[in-house]
């Protein structure tokens, strides 16, 4: 190495050597996917002690140096938008859109048959945040919020962990890319992982987010970017302002979104160009019920003019161009009657008030049923039997009740008292703490055991198919199972006590099979089977199986992580300093080990056999193997696998899969139509291999 004498040389060299470090702190600690060695971090990192220390002028407390182990963590910068980010006008009907495209025709002064060829882009709007990402020669810089729409707040940190963000763009066929563009888009929540984080968070007695936005939101908006990463965030992009005069810019705003997805960010692929505002119509009333079929929540449609080089002349207001518009589908909302309220006990003992609703179309599905949280939100809401309630369907999958439509109130609408004993086994109920849930407390309740053994046997747990809730009753009221250890007991025998019970008790079987016997014979078989194989899932499939308080699906995976073993969990006594836990999570952790039926239970599982390892990273696994460390990249269409089996294949052996060809790039594996990632392979000496040279890799020669 050179030994920098000039105080100038000295600055940028340090520049640089912070913004790497900076970027490998983020690989390992948040991503936990280091692409560089410990000992190439080292000299990284000594590099800059050294440079420092003969040139303690430049020394900044915001220096790697100066912050040694720290988890990097978001400051939230305030960012001005070079262009602001404009809202847009609402249409809430088929008058309003008509009025909107009036303008248009107005303003182009276009004859009625052109009005009818008129080109829209109809997009659908997701309903998150929107947000801004700019890309300098293909890396990507920054990312902002929204905010005000000129300053908004730098969330870089924490985009780069949404993992279909691409951190580097995908050079087109010619291998360019702009020099610096900024692309917008909403970041969003899936519903899948929505739902399942709201209901980790209500077993766990916590606050749980009102919808998908608000928990994209408060995802997005944490210091600490580990807990971002853990929320499974998503993004479509549905706009670029491209800065670069040597790189043609789209012409129409379908091309821009072509050229996004191109560029190897993800576009919502139910858009879709339509031809004048009868076209924009028919876009919108054909999604308006299949929009629940999908992970994401779409509150309309937005609707821009194709043809970018007639956007100046529609021009803008102070908040929204003219040449866009969203159309909002009305609010998933009915009046229906309330029948009944009926307590539900969790597995935690925590009792739940559950509407009983007259059934009611909403969303694309009946509602018969609607959560009313807690006794509080009965209160504050002041519902009675009989009364007519509005129901709504926040996460588009559980419905709640609103509101009591009071004008509709009839004289003998009963009110609900809140129950002191448990509704299954009578034992008195209790309110621990400051929590708002009523609690059963006791252990051998019932109903705490049956939903305890359907967590158990969940998919994000261990996942046993075939153990339905009729079927774990049914064990449960034999006698067969009491706790998680014994189902790992169950023989094909003992399960066929279930149909001498009753046979129209087991899950639906197929109409066609042949003979009662024959078919419940298999399916104990398969119970069995899956039994078995479920005592090789992960050891964070079985952290949250155990139904620790505050533990769910990605703080399991993060004790798993750090840990690496239950015992090493259960003799842990550094918990508090697992970043995102805090201290509540550590004393659940703790208290839970330190019940003896707990210890006795983990003892029990493990002599079953069951893993309580978890894996050691993929690289370590594969030292020897030709993948292993490994760099990839793909291009073309290979004879056997997709693309996405290769990616796994790869990963799974512990290589890496990049998007762009580079001195790093150890393999590309190529199929047929290899575009200019097969040149640039080439003139770089990098190794090209086909699909059967890759299988043989893969098994090691
Ligand atoms: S375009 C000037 N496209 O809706 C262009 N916005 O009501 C402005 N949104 O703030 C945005 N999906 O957060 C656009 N496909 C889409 C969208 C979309 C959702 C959000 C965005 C915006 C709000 C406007």
């Amino acid at each position: 190495m050179q030994l920098i004498e000039k105080r100038d040389d000295a600055a940028s060299r340090i520049e640089a050597l912070r913004s790497q470090i900076e970027h490998h702190r983020f690989l390992y600690y948040v991503l936990d996917k280091p692409d560089v060695s410990d000992g190439e971090f080292d000299r990284l990192f000594r590099e800059l002690q050294d440079l420092e220390a003969r040139f303690p002028d430049l020394v900044t407390t915001n220096s790697p140096t100066q912050k040694v182990g720290a988890v990097p963590s978001t400051e939230f910068k305030q960012v001005k938008h070079e262009i602001p980010l404009l809202s847009l006008s609402n249409a809430m009907s088929d008058e309003d859109l008509d009025k909107w495209s009036d303008r248009i025709v107005r303003t182009l002064e276009a004859s009625p048959e052109e009005a009818g060829q008129i080109a829209f882009v109809c997009e659908l709007k997701i309903d998150g945040l929107s947000i801004a990402v700019k890309y300098e020669n293909g890396v990507l810089v920054r990312g902002a919020t929204r905010g005000s729409g000129d300053v908004g707040e730098d969330v870089t940190l924490n985009l780069k962990t949404i993992s279909v963000l691409p951190q580097k763009l995908t050079p087109l066929a010619d291998g360019s890319v702009p020099k610096s563009m900024e692309v917008r888009g909403e970041v969003y929540f899936p519903l899948s992982s929505f739902n399942e984080l709201n209901a980790a968070l209500a077993n766990d007695g916590l606050p749980t987010f009102a919808n998908p936005r608000n928990a994209a939101s408060g995802s997005l908006r944490q210091k600490d970017p580990r807990v971002t990463a853990r929320r499974r965030l998503a993004l479509w992009a549905y706009f670029v302002y491209i800065s670069d005069p040597h790189f043609a810019e789209p012409k129409t705003h379908a091309e821009s979104l072509d050229l996004l997805a191109q560029l190897g960010l993800p576009v919502e692929p139910s858009c879709s160009v339509a031809y004048g505002i009868d076209g924009v119509k028919q876009y919108c009333s054909s999604w308006f019920e299949k929009r629940h079929l999908l992970d994401y929540q779409t509150d309309g449609v937005v609707i821009k003019l194709n043809d970018r080089a007639l956007w100046p002349h529609l021009g803008a207001t102070a908040h929204s161009p003219r040449w866009a518009v969203a159309f909002k589908y009305p609010p998933d909302e009915e009046d229906t009657l309330l029948e009944g309220i009926e307590f539900e006990v969790g597995r935690t003992g925590a009792v739940t008030p559950v509407a009983q609703l007259r059934p009611v179309q909403l969303a694309g599905t009946t509602v018969k049923r609607a959560s009313l949280h807690n006794f509080e939100q009965i209160r504050r809401l002041d519902v009675r039997i009989g009364d007519t309630v509005v129901v709504r369907k926040a996460g588009e999958i559980i419905p709640e009740v609103l509101r009591v439509v009071m004008e509709k109130r009839p004289a003998d609408a009963q009110a609900v008292e809140p129950p002191t004993q448990c509704p299954v086994c009578a034992s008195k109920l209790e309110r621990i703490g400051t929590e708002v849930a009523l609690r059963c407390t006791n252990p051998s309740c019932p109903a705490q055991l049956q939903r305890r053994m359907e967590h158990w046997v969940s998919r994000n747990c261990m996942d046993i198919e075939g153990l339905g809730s009729v079927v774990l009753a049914k064990l449960l009221e034999l006698n067969l199972i009491n706790d998680p250890a014994d189902l790992y007991t169950l023989t094909q025998e003992s399960l066929s006590l279930l149909k001498l019970q009753k046979l129209d008790e087991m899950p639906d079987q197929k109409p066609n099979q042949k003979s009662a016997k024959k078919r419940s014979t298999k399916f104990e078989d398969k119970i069995v089977q899956n039994i078995e194989a479920s005592k090789q899932r992960p050891l964070e499939n079985l952290l949250s199986a155990l139904g620790i308080r505050h533990v769910g699906t990605s703080m399991a995976e993060a004790l798993a992580q750090r840990y690496g073993s239950m015992q090493e969990i259960m003799a842990a006594t550094d918990l508090h300093s697992l970043e995102g836990a805090g201290p509540a999570v550590a004393e659940a952790v703790r208290e839970f080990f330190s019940h003896p039926e707990n210890r006795e239970l983990i003892h029990k599982l493990e002599e079953f056999g069951l893993n309580m390892k978890g894996t050691e990273p993929a690289v370590k696994q594969v030292a020897n193997s030709a993948i292993g460390g490994k760099s990839f990249v793909l291009t073309g269409t290979l004879p056997s696998l997709d693309r996405t089996e290769a990616e796994k294949l790869i990963k799974a052996h512990g290589g890496k899969v990049s998007s762009s060809v580079s001195k790093k790039t150890d393999f590309l594996l190529a199929g047929e139509s290899a575009g200019s990632k097969l040149s640039k392979a080439q003139e770089l000496g990098i190794t090209v291999i086909d699909e059967a040279r890759f299988k043989e890799l893969l098994e090691g020669s």
